[in-house]
């Protein structure tokens, strides 16, 4: 609601030319960091979702990764990451998607999901959502239903939930 969407703003700094010059970054350590304020969020994230609708929680990391423990605690269920590449150590699927300069790719094992497990989807910020669009891509490949993506921060200017759609997304605090 608009009180989370409220905290979420109270703790989001602009770091104007990070990690290069034009670029204002979002960083969100400042939220992390109050205990108050992080549990907030992710109580609001998982009375978003309900309880029994998702049966794992895929982190994208690294920034996704701390939303994704905490959600997964809350609720009793794992954890599955995407990471960047060469990182996992069994065979894994991959996606690659679009940076500024040059592509990036992510990976999922290919084991990472039963069948129809229904993944809910986390990371920090949406901006072009090149990032959310390979890893919605990996999960349904490695066998994974997508019952939602969830981020804390979106940039609406940047139209990543056009690129999503139509699958929906859900951001605590739209800019
Ligand atoms: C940032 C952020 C999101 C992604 C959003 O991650 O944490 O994952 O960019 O950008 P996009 O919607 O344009 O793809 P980054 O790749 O900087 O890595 P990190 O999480 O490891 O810091
Ligand atoms: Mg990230």
């Amino acid at each position: 609601g608009p009180v989370t969407a409220q905290l979420v703003a109270s703790r989001v700094l602009d770091v104007p030319d990070f990690p290069k010059s034009g670029v204002i970054f979002k960083d969100l350590t400042p939220l992390f960091a109050d205990g108050a304020v992080f549990r907030e969020v992710i109580d609001g994230i998982v009375a978003h979702y309900g309880r029994d609708s998702f049966d794992v929680v895929v982190g994208i990391e690294a920034r996704g990764f701390v939303i994704a423990a905490a959600i997964a605690y809350a609720t009793g269920v794992g954890v599955v990451p995407v990471r960047k590449a060469g990182k996992l150590p069994r065979p894994a699927f991959n996606a690659s998607y679009a940076l500024e300069y040059g592509e990036a790719v992510l990976e999922v094992h290919e084991d990472a999901f039963a069948a129809g497990q229904r993944v809910l989807v986390v990371d920090d910020v949406l901006a072009t959502g090149g990032t959310a669009a390979a890893t919605l891509d990996l999960v349904s490949r490695a066998g994974g239903t997508v019952v939602g993506f969830t981020v804390l921060l979106e940039l609406s200017f940047l139209a990543g939930r056009d690129r999503l759609a139509p699958r929906p997304v859900h951001a605590l605090l739209t800019v």
